[in-house]
């Protein structure tokens, strides 16, 4: 039985997807740096133990990402889990979890890293996008890539609508992984 922590900053419908899954393992905590992040709720409303660690009350990143590792590691999770998490992690952060560290981003990487990924995706013209979840290194969604889900782009799509077909295929992707 695997233990896992969730990173969110955010609305956390990956996060109900993990936690909803039945998967087998326990989450012992969901870690959000946002004390808005409506996935906190979520969170609790489930059982799950909730901590915020604010990003906006430390003056350096490495503070940030210290408090933040001190968190994670109270919880001594097998796997950390990023779903939604906004925050750019350090490399010391990174390299302390690499190999246990995954992350869900809403395009077919090596296509479209970064954000408004669906914007990028029908400014390129492509035909099919998707989403990755990929262990984390210091390349900002760069490292090796371990499932994907395409989706096909649709002559009438805008953003909300890519965005909403995309997500459908996170919700069953990450829990897959
Ligand atoms: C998802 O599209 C995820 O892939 C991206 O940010 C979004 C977060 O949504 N990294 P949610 O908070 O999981 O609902």
């Amino acid at each position: 039985m695997k233990r896992y922590v969730i990173l969110i900053s955010g609305r956390g419908s990956n996060m109900e997807s993990l936690l909803d899954a039945g998967l087998p393992g326990t989450c012992a905590a969901v870690i959000s740096n946002r004390p808005d992040a409506a996935g906190l709720a979520g969170a609790a409303t489930r059982g799950i133990l909730t901590a915020v660690i604010d990003h906006r009350d430390f003056a350096a990143r490495e503070e940030f990402d210290a408090a933040l590792a001190a968190e994670i590691e109270r919880h001594a999770p097998d796997l950390v889990l990023l779903a939604g998490f906004m925050r750019i992690l350090g490399d010391a952060f990174v390299r302390r979890f690499e190999g246990r560290m995954l992350n869900i981003h809403p395009s077919l990487l090596p296509a479209f890293p970064g954000v408004r990924t669906h914007a990028q995706a029908l400014a390129a013209g492509v035909r099919l996008h998707g989403c990755s979840v990929h262990f984390v290194t210091p390349a900002l969604d760069g490292g090796p890539i371990v499932a994907q889900a395409a989706v096909p782009v649709q002559a009438n799509d805008d953003e909300a609508s890519l965005a909403g077909r995309v997500l459908a295929e996170e919700h069953l992707l990450y829990p897959r992984v």
